[in-house]
């Protein structure tokens, strides 16, 4: 192997880094809109549930296998069962598959961040997003600028790529995000928005919304594509792996909850739809902006902070596939970075023009982003998940009491880890298939 395996350089650097993977266009850009979607506040009842029983299970699992095999995803696998290679490579794919849409949205958030600083006022708001996502060229450029930035960073290393951007735009990310509830809560009538987040209306729960909230937390947690085993294969010590995940968990639903502070105030105080959907960042929000005073800094600190959210996510994402290339195939991490840059962009390019000149272009009636987020959100991720989980939970046999002190706490490990984490899983998929 060309380059000596790294090891984070503290257990801050591992937390924060972790945090950085979880915190993501998926607590600022897709909780909100899910959130609003399936009801408001007992979603959010329903979503605290579940991240903090459920998901520890899977989360802890893929960490520690990392830690116990100290390889990348596939060599991990393989250690386990010379067969499960294949079962591990699934993990790296879906991450490719995942940075081909993901580092899109990543691209419109440049677009919005220039935007916000030159020219930020537009007549309507829709059409300019709808006409700027198809057009053939700009998105394109944006999408491998962004690819571009987070390669950048992996390239440079544990150490001093990943960590370093990790602890200059965790921080940053916190304190703009602090600013923007602040400015959000000083709205008149924000309390509705927040009665909207914090009072539960239990006529809406439903099956299908508690199944939402499972994905979602997975989603948000970086669960099943091998980024957070291959963070914990970058773990020399930590005997207190249960206390780090749950500082994760809890530092990643904090920032869902504040981005919600920040959004849902601001739309009921401008009488607009909290359920718009995927739109809600990109539409909903600059039409808000426009009618505050100072909206060009509030826009542009917004972006800015989806900004460091979507790169700390988007390193997470390939350090994944990089760390397969450079362990498999014994090359550089520079020549690995170039190669996830070339097939990345392969993809993505493709999937971006969805939007507009390949719209026609159709797999299962989806287009090439919907489809790339379905298939891996809906089903790769979970699928890779249940395969870890029943590894060790069956195959391995891991034991609750090796990682956790208390005997309770070890027998709901067991029973999680075997029976009630796989079947919600299953549940989940066939849920996601319809
Ligand atoms: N957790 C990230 C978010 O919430 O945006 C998305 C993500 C990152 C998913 C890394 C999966 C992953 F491996």
């Amino acid at each position: 192997m060309k380059d000596k395996r790294p090891t984070w350089t503290s257990k801050y650097s591992f937390i924060i880094t972790t945090i950085g993977s979880a915190v993501g266009l998926g607590n600022i850009w897709r909780f909100p809109y899910v959130m609003g979607q399936n009801g408001g506040a007992i979603f959010l009842a329903v979503y605290i549930l579940i991240i903090s029983t459920i998901c520890f299970i899977p989360l802890i699992n893929e960490l520690y296998i990392g830690k116990l095999t100290k390889k990348e995803c596939i060599g991990a696998y393989e250690s386990i069962n010379k067969n499960f290679k294949y079962l591990g490579a699934l993990n790296p794919i879906t991450g490719l598959l995942i940075a081909s849409f993901y580092f899109i949205v990543g691209g419109w958030i440049i677009n919005y961040i220039i935007k916000s600083f030159i020219n930020y006022k537009i007549q309507n708001y829709e059409e300019y997003f709808t006409e700027f996502i198809k057009n053939p060229i700009y998105p394109c450029i944006l999408t491998i600028l962004f690819l571009f930035i987070c390669i950048f960073f992996t390239a440079r290393g544990l150490k001093k790529g990943i960590e370093t951007a990790n602890k200059s735009f965790m921080p940053l990310l916190a304190v703009i995000l602090i600013f923007l509830v602040i400015v959000s809560l000083n709205l008149p009538n924000a309390h509705l928005g927040l009665e909207y987040m914090f009072k539960p209306d239990f006529t809406k729960l439903n099956s299908h919304m508690v199944l939402n909230a499972l994905g979602q937390a997975f989603f948000t947690l970086s669960i099943g594509m091998g980024a957070l085993l291959t963070y914990g294969s970058y773990i020399k010590e930590d005997k207190t792996l249960v206390k780090s995940v749950y500082t994760i968990i809890l530092s990643d639903t904090i920032f869902a909850i504040l981005a919600g502070i920040m959004i849902f105030p601001a739309v009921f105080s401008f009488n607009m739809e909290p359920n718009s959907g995927a739109g809600l960042v990109f539409v909903t929000l600059p039409k808000i902006f426009s009618q505050i005073q100072y909206g060009n800094i509030v826009s542009g600190a917004f972006f800015i902070l989806l900004f460091c959210a979507a790169i700390t996510s988007g390193i997470s994402i390939l350090e994944g596939p990089c760390a397969s290339l450079i362990e498999k195939f014994n090359i550089s991490r520079t020549k690995a970075c170039f190669i996830l840059f070339l097939f990345i962009s392969i993809i993505a390019i493709p999937a971006t023009l969805s939007f507009g000149i390949l719209e026609n272009i159709q797999f299962f009636h989806k287009s090439i982003f919907d489809f790339l987020d379905f298939l891996t959100s809906n089903i790769m991720l979970p699928v890779n998940t249940l395969f870890l989980c029943l590894i060790s939970g069956w195959y391995l046999k891991i034991r609750g009491d090796i990682l956790i002190k208390n005997k309770i706490g070890a027998f709901l490990f067991n029973i999680g880890l075997k029976y009630i984490v796989p079947i919600s899983l299953i549940l989940l998929i066939i849920i996601g298939l319809h």
